[in-house]
């Protein structure tokens, strides 16, 4: 079971800019939830403060009821996933995928076999068996994010964060992408939070959407429900009539040329 909870969370930066506002959210065991909003909203801000990359100034954040304000990043048990996904450009995809299983100290510490084993069976997870001994340079950038995403789930994090991790590939990248890693969800079931700024992301992905205007929750419900059921105006204009105007769009391509105005 791993839950998240974040209960009337505040962050203020040192300017005094308050970019989180009594944020109250809840995260299930296994869920896939997407954090919706346009730039500057505080996505970031609240994955960073979960993550232990930015302190909380009030409120809790727990991880399986436990409360996790003062737990430095690396004792939370989070896998990260970022837009530059920074690979060891001189070690190869093995060395990248193991690196993280190599500095595990202590009780954690894991033999050269089950470190071997782990990088296998992710590598064919995601593809990239035939690329192990390849440096990051000779991949794609779609095989280089899988890289980054193979990276964080080799570790078998209880929870995998995602910060706008697609928006440096292409568009049918993405999409690709997008297929993979809600399959790689429904395989291996790790509770999910995914940030991104991208309507569509957000609706193909999400379990539930939490959408985010000037650090504030507007709404935290399945994306079709915030559809059909927008809370307030903000995401009657930034999700829904955004995503009617993709429809329009799309139907209008569909049109026959002698259907259109002034062709015949
Ligand atoms: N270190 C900082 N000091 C002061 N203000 C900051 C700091 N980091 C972020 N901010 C401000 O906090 C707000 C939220 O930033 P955040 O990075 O969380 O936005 P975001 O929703 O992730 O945006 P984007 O989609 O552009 O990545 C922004 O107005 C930003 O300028
Ligand atoms: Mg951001």
């Amino acid at each position: 079971m791993v839950s998240v909870e974040f209960e009337n969370v505040n962050k203020q930066y040192d300017d005094g800019f308050q970019a989180v506002k009594g944020l109250s959210l809840d995260i299930k065991d296994k869920e896939f939830l997407v954090l919706l909003g346009p730039s500057g909203c505080g996505k970031s801000t609240t994955l960073r403060m979960l993550a232990g990359l930015e302190d909380v100034t009030e409120g809790d954040i727990r991880i399986d009821g436990m409360k996790v304000n003062h737990l430095p990043a690396g004792a939370r048990g989070l896998g990260m996933v970022f837009q530059s996904y920074a690979l060891y450009p001189h070690m190869s995809i093995r060395d990248n995928l193991s690196f993280g299983l190599r500095m595990m100290k202590g009780t954690e510490k894991l033999d050269a076999n089950e470190i071997s084993n782990r990088v296998e069976e992710i590598a064919q997870l995601l593809e990239l068996d035939g690329h192990l001994d390849k440096k990051p340079k000779e991949l794609s950038g779609g095989q280089r994010q899988r890289v980054a995403l193979g990276r964080a789930l080799v570790r078998r994090p209880k929870v995998l964060l995602m910060d706008e991790p697609l928006s440096n590939l292409d568009a049918e990248l993405r999409h690709q992408m997008r297929n993979e890693i809600r399959r790689l969800h429904d395989e291996l079931g790790t509770t999910t939070i995914y940030v991104t700024h991208d309507q569509i992301e957000a609706m193909t992905l999400a379990d539930r959407i939490a959408i985010l205007d000037k650090g504030e929750l507007q709404q935290h419900c399945p994306p079709l429900d915030a559809y059909h059921n927008p809370a307030n105006e903000f995401v009657r204009s930034f999700l829904c009539r955004h995503i009617d105007d993709l429809v329009d769009t799309a139907n209008s391509l569909f049109k026959q040329p002698h259907q259109m105005e002034g062709q015949e």
